[in-house]
């Protein structure tokens, strides 16, 4: 598809890729210097929904850059500019809600870094999209990398496509240990009260069994929690029929509080998970947030993480179904 909008003008940024003909991410800016207020912004965005939808889908990630946004009420009429509807999000990363839609991004120690993850990828619905917006730039670290996930599919098919078909045969299983709110220090542990959203266990049980989890609870007063068979990649309708590595495997295998097998308890080799996360790094594309920057991902195709950063960085979120 041809650009074609008088409403924006492509720029680019530092770190942006050609990924299969496209640029990762898309950079669109104000026509002219002088339209880079919110309201002319957002005129422009609902005149050109599909359009920008389509953007989105066809380069995986949109950038706006250089517009007047300040705030999270400028960011929230961004999100309600378009007509997709909210998700509410369900995982371990502890979020503050700011303003309507908006949501801190993760408020985990900026020391740590965020594993590339597929946005809530072992819920049953997933958001079609995350924006998210730079409220105050880090000083230094504390990028946002995304990835596309097909290239990481293509990539482990190639170095290793009989562990890669056999995974895909018997899916896999994943557990997640979280501990009571009572006795947590690790910044991954909210505790399972917190994750769930109650204190009575046999709510949390529900809950967890009406996303498609088992609980074991453990004597501590924790809870294992045991996901599968899930699969290793998923093809989405519109996204060229790319199959995106849609798993957690590299986040969670042999870490102290998780673990990914297949699902009939067969070992992941090490060298694969190891090699696997050499591979999505390698395919990741870093650019530097700058303030006001508003950024579109397509989760169904970027896999996206946070790099560790000195303060003070404030990124907000907004989930879309
Ligand atoms: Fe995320």
């Amino acid at each position: 598809m041809e650009f074609a909008c008088e409403d924006f003008k492509v720029g680019k940024c530092e770190g942006e890729k050609l990924v299969d003909g496209e640029t990762m991410p898309l950079v669109l800016q104000p026509p002219e210097p002088s339209k880079n207020d919110l309201n002319t912004l957002l005129s422009a965005l609902e005149k050109n929904k599909d359009w920008f939808e389509e953007m989105i889908i066809k380069n995986s990630a949109v950038l706006l850059r250089g517009f007047d946004v300040t705030n999270a009420e400028g960011f929230n009429d961004i999100v309600e500019a378009f007509d997709w509807p909210d998700i509410r999000y369900v995982g371990p990363a502890p979020r503050t809600h700011i303003y309507k839609r908006i949501w801190t991004a993760n408020e985990g120690p900026l020391s740590e870094f965020i594993y590339y993850h597929h946005e809530m990828v072992l819920i049953k619905e997933h958001p079609k999209k995350v924006i998210l917006f730079c409220e105050i730039p880090p000083p230094e670290g504390g990028e946002t990398p995304f990835v596309p996930s097909f290239c990481v599919t293509e990539r482990m098919l190639e170095e290793f496509p009989e562990v890669v078909e056999e995974i895909e045969e018997k899916g896999l299983k994943y557990t997640f240990t979280a501990l009571s709110n009572n006795n947590t220090t690790s910044m991954r542990g909210r505790g399972w009260e917190d994750a769930f959203g109650t204190s009575d266990r046999a709510e949390a049980e529900r809950r967890a069994n009406a996303l498609g989890m088992e609980m074991e609870w453990l004597p501590n007063g924790g809870v294992t929690t045991i996901l599968g068979p899930r699969p290793l990649t998923r093809v989405f309708d519109g996204r060229k029929g790319r199959r995106m590595w849609f798993n957690t495997v590299v986040g969670m295998h042999g870490k102290e509080l998780s673990s990914a097998t297949m699902a009939d308890g067969t070992e992941i080799p090490e060298r694969v998970v190891k090699r696997c996360g050499e591979i999505i790094e390698e395919e990741s594309i870093q650019f530097k947030w700058q303030k006001g920057d508003v950024l579109f991902l397509d989760n169904l195709a970027l896999l996206h993480g946070r790099r560790p950063s000195l303060p003070p960085r404030k990124v907000l979120v907004a989930t879309c179904k």
